[in-house]
């Protein structure tokens, strides 16, 4: 069972549990079951509106947040939020960028805070 703790400055900061091992929960999905007002409209990874802040607060070493999907890297770099470089290097260090889109991000078995 993962902790999802969603944080925004006009809202209070509400932690909900994220059924972990079903592989197919986005945070968007999590957000949207837990009435988190998150912005979004698409919900297919193309329009960037439910981008998000992601930062592992669990005590593994190995971080398990998921790589991120094809149009993740599109649109980030679209928005400012990644470069060429830092995706190259994400690849390197086999870790995910900071920045996802809720809508794309997988919930996996580790506590996050999720800033939206
Ligand atoms: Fe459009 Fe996530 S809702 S990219």
């Amino acid at each position: 069972m993962a902790l999802v703790t969603f944080t925004s400055p006009e809202y209070r900061d509400k932690t909900v549990y994220a059924v972990a091992g079903s592989h197919t929960q986005t945070v968007l999905k999590l957000a949207l079951e837990n009435k988190i007002p998150i912005n979004f409209e698409c919900e297919d990874g193309e329009c960037g509106t439910c981008v998000v802040k992601v930062s592992s607060i669990d005590n593994k070493l190995q971080r398990m947040g998921g790589p991120l999907t094809e149009k993740e890297k599109t649109v980030l770099k679209q928005l400012g939020k990644i470069t060429q470089a830092e995706l190259e290097q994400m690849i390197v260090d086999d870790l995910p960028s900071e920045w996802r889109l809720a809508c794309q991000m997988i919930v996996r078995d580790e506590d996050i805070r999720v800033e939206y």
